[in-house]
């Protein structure tokens, strides 16, 4: 190797070496911005190195260089403005987006290398035709699956599951299909052929992800995002770009690990999920209705005065809080009740939300010291010393019939908010939550039920903690 090749090597080894270092600063809020950034700096000079390398061998044509300058340019730009402008609730929907762009990106590496290689002298070698095809079909699938999914999350597709009829075999057919001219191309390389596997790769990710229920696609969209980046290292192996295989391979690791925990967080199997029929954010009217048998209703007045006096109050975000964005009025209450000399905590339940870490993001936002989140197993022996339990827009994951077998939810692990000494729920009806069943807890003896808007309820919860109690 020359030895401009070591540095470029070099370089490419630090990089990958921040991307490992990034992913274990961002285990905890404390620190992951910084690693962000460590792994972007890491990035970043990959980047250079790549284009220091292409300058060096000078293998780019002028209208090479202009095709790459502008989409380097585009692609910068609209993903420096969508991450800037994007509203939390719709992270999901950007992150499919992102994966999107980046199985797309890959597959089109694959695509243009074997386009390159067909009608070689020596022809396509064998392992060159497998790490191809394996991009390009992971890429498709991750490209049209992502895009369903973000139109089932911004609701331009029904959220519902879509299937008919035998949808299940025109799957099976599609991938044997893939599978099929796959096995051929192996042994004769055309282009015809790879027309073929992609658009049943296309298909396939669209007849994968329709009949999946739109609030099962977090777990869709992680488990997609491990796709994104298998396929990128897999365009490594195509292009023999070690970065590029290190990079995909930690990101189709981390995303296969996170798909894993947050289908155990919800006491499901992956295979549940893709089948789906369960989780389509049904929210419809409980059986218990407000003003109903067993549930006690409380007026912000009285919901305040229990919160100022308790010595302990611990705090349940659900994706109600977030729906409402109401992350800075919590934290403004919270900050009014420590003054006051009230403990608060904050539980902080694994799925709570419609995306992993969504809790901690938001609150963050709000500025919430990072001490007062507590993780599911630290908060639930707090309960039974907490005077007030205040559960914001979270419904399933305070769900005591997770206890109990024959359930849609039983063994999903919760918070035990039913043991504090007081329950204060704020939600806008009886309304169910992702799970669409009824919640124990609001009929709970201790439980007293504030209907409203969370991030109203939040706002009149501070103004009469000042009235009331200075
Ligand atoms: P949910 O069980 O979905 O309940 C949210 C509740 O928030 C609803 O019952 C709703 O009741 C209330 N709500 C909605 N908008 C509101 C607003 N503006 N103000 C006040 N309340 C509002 O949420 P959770 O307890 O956070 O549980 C999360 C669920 O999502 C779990 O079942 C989990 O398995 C699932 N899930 C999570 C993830 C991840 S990774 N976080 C991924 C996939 C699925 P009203 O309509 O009556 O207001």
């Amino acid at each position: 190797m020359t030895p401009f090749g070591t540095i470029i090597q070099l370089i490419y080894l630090a990089g990958a070496a921040s991307f490992v270092i990034g992913l274990h600063l961002m285990n905890t809020p404390a620190t992951a911005r910084q690693g962000n950034f460590v792994s972007g700096c890491g990035m970043a000079a990959a980047v250079a190195a790549t284009l220091a390398l292409i300058i060096h061998d000078g293998t780019v044509s002028v209208t090479g260089w202009i095709v790459l300058c502008a989409g380097a340019l585009m692609g910068a730009g609209v993903g420096l403005y969508s991450a800037r402008t994007i509203q939390m609730t719709a992270m999901p929907q950007l992150v499919s987006i992102f994966n999107a762009v980046g199985g797309g990106a890959a597959a089109l590496v694959g695509i243009h290398d074997y386009s390159g290689l067909v009608g070689a002298v020596h022809g396509v070698p064998e392992s060159t035709t497998i790490t191809t095809l394996l991009d390009v079909i992971i890429g498709a699938v991750t490209f049209s699956g992502s895009i369903i999914a973000a139109g089932k999350l911004q609701g331009v597709i029904p959220g519902q599951p879509i299937a008919f009829p035998g949808s299940r075999l025109v799957n099976a057919a599609i991938a044997v299909v893939a599978v099929g001219m796959s096995a051929f191309l192996i042994s004769t390389a055309n282009i015809a052929g790879l027309v073929v596997v992609i658009i049943a790769a296309l298909a396939f990710g669209v007849t994968m992800v329709l009949p999946i229920g739109g609030a099962d696609m977090p777990v869709v969209i992680s488990l997609l995002n491990a796709f994104t980046g298998t396929a990128v290292a897999m365009a490594g192996f195509v292009i023999g770009n070690d970065a590029l295989i290190i990079a995909g391979a930690l990101v189709g690791a981390s995303g296969g690990i996170l798909t894993k925990l947050m289908a155990d967080a919800m006491n499901r199997s992956l295979a549940n999920i893709i089948v789906g029929g369960f989780g389509t954010g049904d929210s419809a009217v409980s059986a218990v209705a407000v003003g109903g048998e067993g549930v006690r209703s409380i007026s912000g007045d009285d919901a305040a005065i229990q919160l100022a006096y308790a010595a302990r109050v611990i705090i349940v975000p659900g994706y109600g809080l977030a729906a409402a964005q109401a992350q800075h009025e919590v934290a403004e209450l919270a900050g009014l009740l420590e003054a006051r000399g009230v403990d608060v905590s904050y539980a902080i339940h694994p799925v709570a939300g419609r995306m992993p870490g969504h809790m901690n993001v938001l609150l963050a936002e709000a500025n919430v010291p990072y001490p007062q989140l507590k993780e599911m197993e630290e908060i639930n022996p707090e309960f039974s010393r907490a005077d007030v339990a205040l559960v914001i827009g979270a419904n399933d994951v305070t769900n005591p019939a997770a206890r109990r077998p024959g359930t849609a939810i039983s063994g999903m692990p919760i918070l035990d908010v039913d043991q504090a000494k007081s329950i204060i729920v704020i939600k806008r009806s009886m309304g169910h939550g992702y799970a669409g069943i009824d919640n124990e807890l609001y009929t709970n003896a201790k439980t007293s039920m504030y209907f409203a808007d969370a991030k109203t309820a939040l706002a009149e919860l501070t103004a009469a903690v000042k009235v009331y109690v200075g």
